[in-house]
């Protein structure tokens, strides 16, 4: 198993350009087989679920180039619907694939998603919504074998504002017979940038950003060039970093109108915080703050997966912070380790109460999850002494080498892989 080796006491600090972000690309690579033309998709990040979704677009029959940042797929030959397990199991939007290609192959099978074990992550609502529109599904020993001879827009009231649910049904729609409409539909930056995407491949949607989604569905999609937006989740995580190591960081891309949730929680720990049209400015206090609670939710509330990395920032923190997880049951998988650091904190449910104390102590961690390996890094930055956070390949998957990074603001981080 990979691990980080992190020698604490490292102020993060100075200048860094955010990577493109992975749950903008993630849908948008599945959403790239919709059409027979080209796509081009510029800031793309390298990161293992990209390599994993090329992977699945390849055996598929798609033609995936790729220059620096740039990917060019062509998927105008699909030769295969059915996605292999050992491929699906490794992220979880490879559940989109079933949406995209019941839309472009009116067939589809795939087994049970992967990705962070951060609760149950059933797909009900996907496939209830599918099942309206017109999908016939069988499930065989763990596979999902899907036909939609004909695909028909319909109006689906979504129990819970699932991003993944949304997503795969803007998919599944975007080319179906008539309207449908997605009511309590997700509201994430990823879904309005899923939405341009199509946009610009000749769909017709609208609504994006709101509850309420209508798409007008159309016979054939043409191709598109587009940009991946900055990755919001990696622009928190390195705000975080800088926080709590006391340093002062500037980061190009994001924009503060996805983040004001975040940047609010890290206001109240007592950060000071500037913008411009090009980025963020983060200035560490000389003391962090913690007498207040913060509950994740669905956008525009604090985002679940911003909850490890501000909780690893609030274990160093003067106070308590009582933080509630309401999105994923079981996304406090990092607590016990960062306890194995020095930090106070306790569970009770979905709440965690975080109790600040003066030091954290490098210790051997291991990583359960992407973001709670992220968070683990973290801590290891403020902790005395050095830390081996194992586990590489969670926070592989969503950062593009995290170490560099880290290591080209001031960290003192070294990834070491043996054969995984
Ligand atoms: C997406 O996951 C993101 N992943 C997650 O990021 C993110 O935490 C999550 O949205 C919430 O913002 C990608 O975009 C690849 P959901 P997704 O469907 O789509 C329940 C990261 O670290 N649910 O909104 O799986 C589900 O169990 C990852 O980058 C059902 O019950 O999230 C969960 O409790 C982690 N039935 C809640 O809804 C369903 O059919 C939210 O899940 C679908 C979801």
């Amino acid at each position: 198993m990979g691990y980080y080796l992190v020698e604490g006491g490292h102020t993060i600090g100075g200048e860094f350009v955010v990577r493109g972000s992975k749950n903008a690309i993630l849908p948008i690579l599945a959403a790239s087989i919709l059409t027979q033309d080209e796509v081009v998709l510029d800031n793309c990040p390298d990161i293992a679920d990209v390599k994993t979704s090329i992977e699945i677009l390849q055996q598929l029959g798609c033609v995936v180039k790729q220059e620096g940042r740039s990917l060019m797929i062509d998927s105008s030959t699909i030769v295969q619907t059915c996605i292999p397990e050992y491929m699906v199991c490794k992220m979880r939007s490879s559940v989109l694939y079933l949406g995209a290609l019941l839309a472009r192959m009116h067939h589809a099978e795939i087994g049970h998603p992967g990705g962070c074990e951060i609760g149950r992550r059933p797909i009900d609502l996907h496939l209830r919504a599918f099942e309206k529109m017109g999908v016939h599904i069988k499930e065989e020993d763990h596979i999902f074998c899907c036909d939609a001879p004909v695909l028909l827009g319909y109006h689906i009231y979504l129990e819970y504002p699932s991003v993944g649910a949304t997503e795969n049904i803007l998919l599944l729609s975007v080319r179906a017979e008539g309207t449908t409409v997605i009511h309590n539909a997700a509201r994430e930056p990823e879904i309005i940038t899923l939405v341009r995407f199509l946009r610009a491949c000749g769909a017709e949607i609208y609504g994006e950003g709101t509850p309420t989604l209508m798409i007008e569905g159309v016979r054939r999609l043409h191709g598109a060039y587009f940009t991946i937006p900055f990755d919001r989740i990696e622009a928190g995580t390195l705000l975080c970093a800088s926080a709590i190591t006391g340093g002062n960081i500037y980061l190009y891309g994001p924009e503060r109108q996805y983040m004001e949730s975040t940047l609010e929680v890290l206001k109240q720990a007592g950060c000071l915080l500037r913008y411009d049209e090009e980025g963020i400015y983060l200035q560490s206090p000389k003391q962090l703050l913690s007498d207040f609670s913060v509950a994740t939710g669905p956008y525009p509330a604090f985002p679940t997966d911003m909850q490890p990395l501000v909780m690893s920032l609030l274990t160093l923190a003067k106070g308590t912070c009582i933080m509630s997880e309401t999105v994923f049951e079981a996304r406090f998988r990092h607590v016990e380790q960062l306890c194995h650091m020095g930090a106070n904190i306790q569970i009770h449910g979905r709440n965690a109460a975080v109790f600040g104390v003066e030091r954290l102590l490098g210790a051997d961690v291991v990583a359960e999850d992407l973001r709670g390996g992220a968070a683990l890094i973290l801590a290891a930055l403020a902790a005395e002494g050095k830390s081996k956070v194992f586990g590489s390949r969670y926070v592989e998957r969503g950062y593009e080498n995290i170490e560099d990074a880290l290591a080209c603001l001031g960290g003192r981080v070294h990834l070491y892989k043996k054969d995984e």
